[in-house]
């Protein structure tokens, strides 16, 4: 090959890997648009059903009122907060791992903390009920609620105290990541699946489906777009063309391949939802 041609083949694969790239990031960017959209839209429309549609909101001065925060707070909570904490490893990927984590950890705080508002208020709602308290923990939605509560709060802590603080070794730390991930992606499988729950348990009792057909149509939307939310957080975590490679000097960082391969991660991608 001649030296002009080889300059020219150097500078065509450039500009095709470059392209290559930017259209990744652009998929990428594009999907997480599409996913913050259709979340924030499921929040509007579990607000206008619970704002509009059953009665609008109080706290403990009306605990029919104050029950309809718990699918709002839920749904803000464990669902879209949720839902894009886990998201963070991918959006900022370019970004120093440490700040990542920390961010990773405060919207998870934040979300678990909004979720046990939300719990606070149905339990009021069933034990300040007049004339006398309705019984705690009664349907399959309650029982599958409080255990994603209590296995969400559980990784929180094991997160915290592995990969934040005191910190885990380094051995330690990969050897439990695949745990946290596993765990992490099975809680928000959970929490989709009883939002479907609880929602189908309260617009029934509501007759929802039989009164006015626009009430049917908000809870028929605002499920849809739950199940489309999911399904877009599933997608960007597990689409191996949105990983990118780590940036320089992240010492600690593990990807669930070469965890299983026992590889060192030099030439590692950024791993499906990171410690
Ligand atoms: C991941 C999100 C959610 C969790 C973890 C959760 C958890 C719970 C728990 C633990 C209870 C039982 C409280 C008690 O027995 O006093 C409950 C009750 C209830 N929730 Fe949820 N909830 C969630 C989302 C929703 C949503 C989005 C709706 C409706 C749109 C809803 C509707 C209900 C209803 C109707 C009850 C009362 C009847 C029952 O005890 O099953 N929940 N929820």
């Amino acid at each position: 090959m001649s030296q002009e041609s080889s300059w020219s083949w150097i500078q065509d694969s450039i500009t095709e890997d470059l392209i290559e790239d930017l259209i990744e990031d652009l998929g990428a960017r594009v999907f997480v648009i599409l996913a913050q959209l259709i979340g924030l839209t499921s929040l509007i429309f579990v607000g206008i059903w619970m704002g509009s549609y059953a009665g609008g909101f109080a706290w403990q001065s009306d605990p029919d009122l104050e029950f309809n925060l718990h699918p709002l707070l839920m749904t803000i909570g464990i669902i879209f907060l949720y839902g894009n904490s886990i998201l963070v490893y991918r959006v900022f990927s370019d970004v120093q791992k440490l700040k990542v984590k920390i961010l990773h950890a405060t919207l998870l705080a934040l979300s678990l903390i909004i979720g046990s508002v939300g719990l606070k208020a149905v339990f009021d709602s069933h034990n300040l009920a007049k004339p006398k308290p309705h019984a705690n923990l009664q349907s399959l939605h309650s029982w599958v609620g409080l255990g994603i509560v209590i296995l969400f709060g559980l990784q929180w802590l094991c997160g915290f105290i592995s990969f934040l603080y005191p910190k885990l070794s380094k051995e330690a730390r990969s050897f439990y990541l695949p745990t946290h991930k596993f765990w992490g992606i099975t809680i928000f499988f959970l929490a989709v699946a009883n939002v479907l729950m609880g929602t189908m348990e309260y617009a029934t009792e509501l007759n929802a489906f039989s009164t006015y057909k626009s009430h049917g149509i908000i809870v028929n939307v605002f499920g849809i777009c739950i199940i489309l939310f999911a399904i877009l957080i599933i997608y960007i975590l597990t689409e191996r063309s949105f990983e990118r490679v780590k940036p320089d000097g992240d010492d600690d960082h593990i990807t669930l391949m070469n965890v299983r391969n026992g590889l060192n991660d030099d030439e590692s991608r950024t791993p499906l939802m990171d410690e």
